[in-house]
């Protein structure tokens, strides 16, 4: 099969898209398939009309490509590619809009406001500890914990609003103590559960992309009705946004309250697929090596 990898573009997280579309494209090589490597630039179209690929591996992360911006070019271009598709992608890649197409189906998140970036010189939106986020970026781009006592991020003043500035909308959301979990969901399957225990204490970008900076626990350390629930969750927010191929459900669970204390964080329709990446990880324990977990995307796409 002749597959592109599309990948890089100029999202935040282009450095990531490149590691985990070069890994991608070295294993569909591998698996003998012949692969055109795209790094995605304005002129995106004509260079998949000429690779004219059978398939497209979309390798993106965050906006544009994991936004539904490339899928609704690739629909018009008639071109088959992997992973969720537009309506999806836009709705995934919004934690406002993902709040809104789950919660009211049981899916639980943590509640939340959207505030304006200039709203942060005045007051805090929350009562403290709170989390601030860009409303649409992944890796954890733009993300603090405004805690009590000092945070790990940046404090409100009109000197550290620089990394904000740039999101016009910001979503708060009160901070649940306690763990990081994650699920993937391969097919209609969930796969497992992994604990991530970030040395810093928080899970960032450097702590995800880093080698040691994270220990990652699979199965996660925790009773069987959370590793349940997890996988529950991950699955039914993957229907209910109507996921295809890949996704990976992210959570945090505040164990002093039991399965109440179990909140979906996001459902990330584009998982990373670095060395580091949980996606591949996860497949790794269950007997799934990298390029079969490649070909397994590959093969739900053609589905
Ligand atoms: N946004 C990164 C790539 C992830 O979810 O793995
Ligand atoms: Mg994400």
């Amino acid at each position: 099969m002749h597959i592109a990898v599309l990948m890089g573009g100029w999202s935040a997280e282009r450095e990531v898209s490149l590691m985990s579309g070069n890994g991608i494209a070295d294993a569909l090589e591998l698996l003998g398939h012949r692969v055109t490597r795209i790094d995605m630039d304005r002129n995106v179209a004509a260079r998949l009309a000429e690779a004219a690929p059978d398939l497209v591996f979309n390798a993106l992360h965050g906006s544009p490509g994991e936004d539904g911006s490339i899928q609704g070019l690739m629909d018009i271009m008639g071109l088959r590619y992997t992973h969720s598709g537009l309506a999806t992608s836009v709705i995934a890649i919004d934690k406002v809009l993902t709040k809104q197409a789950v919660v009211p189906q049981g899916v639980p998140m943590p509640g939340g406001r959207i505030v304006a970036s200039e709203d942060l010189y005045i007051a805090d939106p929350l009562p403290r500890p709170y989390v601030l986020k860009p409303v649409n970026e992944g890796s954890s781009v733009g993300v603090a914990i405004v805690t009590e006592g000092g945070n790990y991020g940046h404090p409100i003043s009109r000197e550290a609003m620089g990394p904000w500035q740039e999101f016009d909308q910001l979503l708060a959301e009160p901070y649940v103590r306690g763990r990081e979990l994650t699920t993937a969901v391969l097919g209609d399957k969930a796969l497992g559960v992994t604990e991530l225990r970030p040395k810093s204490g928080w899970y960032d970008y450097d702590a995800k992309y880093t080698e040691g900076m994270t220990e990652h626990i699979f199965p996660a350390p925790v009773p069987d009705e959370i590793t349940e629930a997890c996988k529950a969750l991950a699955l039914r927010a993957h229907e209910l946004l109507g996921c295809k191929g890949c996704s990976r459900a992210d959570f945090r669970w505040d164990d002093e309250r039991g399965v109440e204390g179990l909140f979906l964080l996001e459902v990330n329709t584009q998982p990373g697929m670095t060395p580091l990446s949980l996606v591949p990880e996860q497949a790794r324990h269950l007997g799934i090596s990298y390029p079969e977990l490649v070909q397994a995307i590959v093969d739900e796409a053609m589905k």
